[in-house]
Order: structure tokens, then sequence, then C-alpha cells
């Protein structure tokens, strides 16, 4: 049998991969359980993932938890989905150091339970100087939130004149963003068989490679990831170039 892992280490790794983890519901549905049983189980897979792109040296790894359309799920969900978080985050705090792993967080988190909110913020102060790998969590994270946040922040600047109109480029629109210190988004994956955004990084995925697999995420193991990325790498990304000028 081929090492699929070995033979994704002698070509190009994405920078940075981006993850809308789907199917936690139907996953637990199938096995006659409740929903939340699915999202219990999801965080097992986020911990293999969490540690395949360690291990392989991905620098950048963006994970879609919590979506800002998600508050519309039924309270108990919500409710159990915010509680999952800080189990989470307090039982991953020391593996995330071990591991060289900085904390990074997207989305409007000021909206996020408090209890939920102060324990972000403290494994993201622990592990800032970290450097092997940036773990960001979109957490009440939708792109248009996101785009109108950064609409009002720059348009405070140029009322200020901190900002001339005429200067507004795509590296002013990048800095203003939740996303500011991380580079565009090389491989975007779904889980879970459906084709769609969902609201995640539209303006980072301009020209990110899309992979969808029907595997369920809490089924989701490193194997199904190495597939991925060994997909991506066989792909020619030419940015409105022509082939022929690639080479
Ligand atoms: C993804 O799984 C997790 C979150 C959105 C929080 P879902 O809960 O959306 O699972 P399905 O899509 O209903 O199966
Ligand atoms: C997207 O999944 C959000 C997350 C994975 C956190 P959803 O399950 O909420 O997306 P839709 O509603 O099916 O598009
Ligand atoms: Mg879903």
């Amino acid at each position: 049998m081929i090492d699929i892992k070995a033979e994704i280490q002698q070509h190009p790794l994405p920078d940075h991969i981006a993850i809308i983890m789907d199917g936690n519901g139907r996953w637990a549905k199938q096995r006659g359980k409740l929903r939340v049983f699915g999202h219990e189980n999801g965080t097992s897979a986020v911990k293999q993932i969490v540690e395949a792109c360690t291990e392989l040296g991905i620098k950048n790894l963006t994970l879609y938890a919590f979506s800002t359309e998600n508050w519309k799920r039924p309270k108990l969900e919500v409710q159990t989905l915010m509680k999952l978080l800080i189990s989470s985050l307090k039982k991953e705090m020391k593996n995330l150091h071990k591991n060289n792993i900085k904390l990074n967080s997207i989305g409007d988190i000021k909206t996020l339970p408090t209890k939920v909110f102060n324990e972000l913020v403290d494994v993201i102060e622990r592990t800032k100087n970290n450097t092997q790998m940036t773990l960001t969590i979109a957490l009440s994270y939708g792109s248009r939130d996101e785009l109108i946040n950064t609409v009002k922040e720059i348009s405070i600047k140029v009322k200020n004149n901190i900002i001339l109109p005429n200067n507004i480029d795509e590296s002013v629109i990048n800095e203003h963003l939740y996303t500011h210190r991380l580079p565009d988004v090389d491989l975007l994956i779904r889980t879970s068989g459906e084709k769609r955004i969902s609201n995640f990084l539209l303006w980072q995925i301009a020209y990110a490679e899309l992979y969808f697999t029907d595997v369920l995420w809490p089924d989701f193991t490193k194997n199904d990831l190495y597939k991925s990325i060994r997909d991506y790498q066989q792909r020619e990304r030419r940015f409105g170039k022509t082939s022929e000028q690639l080479k």
C-alpha cells in the first residue's frame, strides 16, 4: 500500500486549510441519537485533524465551529454546543501548548456566553507566542457580518481622515477583516455532502481549491484529510493565467 502521508510530504502543502465541519446531526440521527450526540463525537474528529495538520507541518488551520445563523437553532442545542466549547477548550489547552499551537478566533465573539468568551480569550492569551501552527476557530462567524464590520471600521477611519477613499485596496480590506493575520485560504474542505459555503470566508476563498466529501464530520479521519490534500496537490492553480504561463 502506498503511504499517502509520505506522498503528501513530497509536494507543496497548502499554507491555509479551512474546514466546514458539517454532518454531526445526521451522524447522530443515523444512530438513533439526539443531535448533540453528534456534536460530542465531532470533537474527537477535531482533535484528530488538528494533530494531523501539526504532524504534516500545515501552518494555518481554520475550523468553522458555529455560524451567525446557528444561533437560530433550538436553545438546547446551542447551549450544548457552548458547553462543549468550554470543556474542549479546558481539556485541550495543555495539548495545544505542548504542540506549540497558537489559538485564534474569528467571528463576533462578544455575542458568546461570558464563560465561553473568557475561556477562549484565556487560551488565546496563553498560546499567543506559539509558532508551529495557528488554529483559528470560527465562532459566531458569518462572512457577511465580517464584511459589515470591515466596512464600518474603514468608514470611521475615512471619516477621521486616517484613510483616503482612493487608497482603499485589497490590502486595506484584508487588514480590517477578522482574518487580518491569516493568509488566503488554499484548500477549503466541506464534509457531509453539502455543496455550499454557508457564509464562510467569502472574501478569503476567492482562489481557494474546494473539496467536498460525503463523509460526515464525526467520521472524518486523518486519512480523509490526507486524501483531500493529495487531491489539492494534483490540481493546477492558475489564478487567471494560462497553463503555459505557469511553466
Ligand atoms: C455541523 O453539524 C456542526 C454545526 C453546525 C455546529 P450540523 O449540526 O450542521 O449537522 P447536520 O448538518 O445537521 O447533519
Ligand atoms: C455550517 O453548517 C456552519 C458550521 C459548520 C459551523 P450548517 O449546517 O449550519 O450549514 P447549512 O445551514 O446547512 O448551510
Ligand atoms: Mg449542517
